[in-house]
């Protein structure tokens, strides 16, 4: 057999085999290189008798070009090969049932803390926050409450220690304590947050939430209390004139202290706030007594002012008709879904907002 021939027959089965693009081109080298197979066998021709040399180059000629021809198919089916299993590496499943998209919503009390904020931001106060774990100092100490006072029994409070040092805060007030101490007055602050009292029924929760007001300046009277509030009121519920009624009552940290109703009355089994004959009571407010003053460093002879405290939940509940405090708190999806509010919707019908 001719060299030709013999080159020709044991490249053509290296081609056919299993090959990657490197292993490819080793075979190009070996056969097309300087000193390849093939271009050695061109070196040749000289020296070749001229009687074959004219078949000789014209069988080395066909040979080249098969090899050739062979080598450039193998590589184009190495890269096809390539690009077929990217693209099924990467291929995206159309027939695939699309993701749903679940949208948020907004909890009652959330909604309601912030509409709450933002009335009382208009009129200049700015919301403060405490955190839930408080001591026994802010939360009654420093409010005047004495050491016997109901409010500290172990029925009523969450303690977190045998002293009886740390405990949940019972309401948002020690916010007030907060705020005097690390500050100097004058003082117009709201605190929103959550409160915790050892009790459980249709309305009540271990768990709930309060706004604390607290305005202290040189001549702040029970009057600005009375006008802040039926303003409060009035913008909360959307209503332009509201019942209010002042009901003498006691906290340890006021002095005048008063507990506020509201009017309101049942229209088609729906609850109609600021007109009727009904009282509901929504907060406990007051002047601030001088001894919360004293404790936290403010001259009582210049500085004076009132505190409230609301009860959030309660509101969120007439505002928006949710008959069971309970359910605020039970994480149920398909409650919040019905009860709770978009996330991008400014509420139209609130006045607070959309003016
Ligand atoms: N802290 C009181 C409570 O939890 C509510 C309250 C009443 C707060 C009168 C006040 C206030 O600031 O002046 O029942």
């Amino acid at each position: 057999m001719s060299d030709i021939k013999k080159i020709k027959d044991e490249f053509i089965s290296k081609i056919k085999g299993n090959l990657n693009l490197d292993q490819v081109n080793k075979i190009k080298t070996d056969l097309f290189g300087k000193n390849g197979l093939i271009s050695s066998q061109f070196k040749r021709l000289g020296s070749i008798e001229s009687s074959e040399r004219k078949k000789f180059a014209s069988d080395l000629n066909f040979v080249k070009d098969e090899l050739q021809d062979l080598i450039n198919k193998k590589i184009q089916e190495i890269e096809t090969k390539k690009i077929n299993k990217k693209l099924e590496n990467e291929k995206v499943d159309i027939t695939l049932p699309e993701r749903p998209f679940v949208c948020g919503k907004i909890h009652p009390v959330s909604q309601v803390i912030d509409e709450i904020s933002s009335i009382f931001s208009e009129i200049g106060f700015s919301v403060e926050e405490g955190p839930d774990i408080e001591n026994e100092y802010n939360n009654f100490t420093a409010l005047n409450t004495p050491d016997n006072h109901p409010a500290r029994d172990m029925h009523d409070t969450f303690y977190l220690d045998q002293k009886k040092e740390l405990l949940l805060r019972t309401h948002t007030s020690p916010v007030q304590i907060r705020t005097m101490i690390n500050g100097k007055p004058p003082f117009k602050i709201i605190a929103p947050g959550r409160t915790y009292r050892s009790d459980s029924d249709q309305t009540h929760a271990p768990m709930f939430h309060q706004v604390e007001g607290l305005h202290i300046d040189q001549n702040i009277n029970m009057s600005h209390l009375k006008g802040c509030l039926n303003h409060f009121i009035k913008e909360f519920f959307e209503v332009d004139k509201i019942k209010m009624r002042f009901r003498p009552s006691h906290f340890p940290f006021t002095e005048p202290s008063a507990e506020v109703d509201i009017g309101y009355q049942i229209q088609n089994g729906k609850i109609k706030i600021g007109e009727g004959n009904k009282w509901l009571e929504i907060l406990g407010c007051g002047m601030v007594h001088p001894n919360v003053l004293k404790n936290v460093k403010v001259d009582t002879k210049k500085f004076q002012g009132y505190a409230f405290g609301i009860g959030i939940d309660r509101l969120a509940m007439l505002k928006y008709g949710i008959n069971d405090l309970r359910a605020f708190f039970e994480c149920d999806y398909r409650w919040l879904n019905n009860f709770g509010f978009d996330p991008l919707d400014v509420p139209t019908n609130y006045r607070g907002r959309s003016r």
